[in-house]
C-alpha cells in the first residue's frame, strides 16, 4: 500500500515563495503607482482622451468627409453635425472651405436646438424667439449667452472639433461654457 506522507520542507518553501512574490507584488505595486501620476504626466493626451477633442460626425455617425461635404454644400451653409460629445454642432462653409469654428447648436436660454434661417442670415429659436447672428452672437433674448464655440480644423479630411477655452473673438469676454 502507497502512502503519502507529507513533507515539511515542501510546504514551507512553497509558502516562503508565496511569501515573497506577494513582498514582491506589494512592493513594486506600490512602486508603480507612485510613478503612474510621474509617467502619465509625460504621455501627450490623444484627440479623443483627456484632450476632448472629436472627429465631426453626420446623422448617421459616419466621420464627415470634408471634400465631399463641400461639393455637397454652398457658401454661407450652416450644416447640422455631431461635434464635441456628441453635441449638435454647426460647421460653417465659407466660398471653397470650412470656418475654423462650429458653433453649438443648443440655445443659451432652456436648451432647444437651433435652426439657421438662410433666407434671415440667422439663428432663431422656435421655442421662445432667441436669435443669433451668423457666428452665434445672440442678438436677441431672452437667451442670456452666445452659442458655445469650438475649434474646427481639417486633419486628413475630417473634420477634428477641439474646446475652445480661449476669449469668445464676439463678446472679447471669457468663455461662458468652459
Ligand atoms: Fe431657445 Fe428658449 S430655448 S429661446
Amino acid at each position: 500500500m502507497t502512502q503519502v506522507t507529507a513533507s515539511t520542507d515542501v510546504p514551507s518553501l512553497g509558502r516562503r515563495q508565496f511569501m515573497n512574490l506577494l513582498t514582491f507584488g506589494a512592493v513594486t505595486g506600490t512602486a508603480l503607482g507612485a510613478l503612474y501620476p510621474v509617467v502619465r504626466y509625460f504621455i501627450p493626451p490623444t484627440s479623443g482622451g483627456s484632450g476632448g477633442g472629436a472627429v465631426a460626425k453626420d446623422a448617421l455617425g459616419n466621420d464627415i468627409g470634408v471634400k465631399e461635404f463641400l461639393s455637397a454644400h454652398k457658401s454661407g451653409d450652416h450644416v447640422l453635425v455631431q461635434g464635441l460629445k456628441g453635441d449638435p454642432t454647426y460647421l460653417i462653409v465659407d466660398n471653397t472651405s470650412l470656418r475654423d469654428y462650429g458653433l453649438n447648436a443648443v440655445c443659451t436660454h432652456l436648451g432647444c436646438v437651433v435652426p439657421w434661417v438662410a433666407s434671415e442670415n440667422k439663428f432663431k429659436c422656435p421655442c421662445h424667439g432667441s436669435q443669433y447672428d451668423s457666428t452665434g452672437k445672440v442678438v436677441r433674448g431672452p437667451a442670456p449667452l452666445s452659442l458655445a464655440l469650438a475649434h474646427a480644423a481639417v486633419v486628413n479630411n475630417k473634420v477634428e472639433f477641439s474646446p475652445w477655452t480661449e476669449q469668445d473673438f464676439r463678446t472679447g469676454e471669457e468663455p461662458w461654457w468652459t
